[in-house]
């Protein structure tokens, strides 16, 4: 069956994701963006040849919806795909973007029986490089699982879970771009205090950012042995590293790790709460 696949919001996520989605030979015409932002509608149109128009006529006929919207506008764009009545319920697969909603969120407002699939990407979808943490609803099955893993994997790598381990991935891959963004930019810091040019302190810690994560994801060597092998005895490195676990980085990145999937979790309770007592 063909797969026509509607993408609620044309911001920056859902644009990365129509992207990956063209690139691997997916045909424009069965892609439909809704968007807001009559300038953002304008550009998907002009920069990708697909039809972009409001929320009823993009899911009427689409078999997956995907939301990428931002949290704050996830209840008024249910509202309207549960009242759009084209295909039984159980025949439409939302797929929501959306951060730290819990999967209720979406099966109590949309119609019963609706099949949900969350998922918590990171921005390095922009390039094509996502970590996406992926969790069925209750009314997902293994085949629409699939699904949303090879539609994800047109723009990166992507992991299932069970929806509790969601925190922990937000923890991890959701939010772990800025982590390493910030490492980038203390070592710029430095390295223009020692007095390199900042444009040469950029260039030389992005690639070496960038190169250290190709050797970890493609040399099949675990991060204990990559290090090993840049430290020679009694050099250098041994030096840093013994100054960085002097100022307790290994702690620090733990304890910053705990205090997001912590606020992660708190959210998503509240977020029940409010459902419950609604
Ligand atoms: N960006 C990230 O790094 C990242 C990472 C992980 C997860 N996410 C999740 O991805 C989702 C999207 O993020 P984003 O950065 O792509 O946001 P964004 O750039 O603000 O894109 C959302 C787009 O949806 C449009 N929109 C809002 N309500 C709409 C409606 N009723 N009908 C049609 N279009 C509507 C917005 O238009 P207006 O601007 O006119 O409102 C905007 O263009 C968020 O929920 C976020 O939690 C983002």
């Amino acid at each position: 069956m063909t797969q026509r696949i509607a993408i609620i919001g044309g911001g920056k996520i859902g644009e990365a994701l129509l992207a990956g989605l063209i690139k691997t030979g997916k045909p424009t015409k069965d892609l439909v963006v809704a968007e807001k932002s009559t300038r953002r509608a304008k550009e998907i149109t002009e920069d990708y040849g697909v039809r972009v128009t409001d929320i009823p006529d993009a899911v009427e006929g689409a078999n997956i919806v995907v939301l990428a919207v931002k949290p704050g506008d996830v209840d008024a764009v249910l509202s309207i795909i549960a009242d759009v009545e084209d295909v039984g319920e159980a025949e439409r697969l939302t797929v929501t973007l959306v951060g730290g909603l819990p999967m209720l969120k979406y099966e109590n407002a949309l119609p019963a029986g609706a099949p949900v699939v969350r998922v918590m990407p990171n921005t390095p979808m922009l390039v094509g490089e996502a970590m996406c943490g992926i969790a069925a609803g209750r009314y997902a099955t293994d085949e629409h699982v699939a699904t949303v893993v090879t539609l994800l994997e047109t723009v990166g790598k992507v992991v299932v879970v069970p929806e509790r381990q969601m925190d922990a991935i937000t923890a991890l891959s959701g939010s772990g771009p800025a982590y390493v963004f910030l490492l980038a930019e203390a070592m710029i810091d430095a390295g223009v205090s020692m007095g390199l040019t900042r444009s040469m302190a950029t260039e030389l810690a992005a690639q070496t950012v960038r190169g250290a994560g190709v050797l970890l994801t493609d040399s099949g060597v675990s991060p204990v042995d990559l290090r090993a092998a840049v430290t020679s005895p009694a050099g250098t490195t041994a030096e840093a590293l013994r100054e960085l676990e002097r100022y307790g980085m290994r702690h620090a990145v733990s304890e910053a790790m705990r205090a997001n999937a912590a606020k992660s979790e708190a959210t998503g309770r509240a977020v029940l709460a409010n459902i419950e007592t609604s």
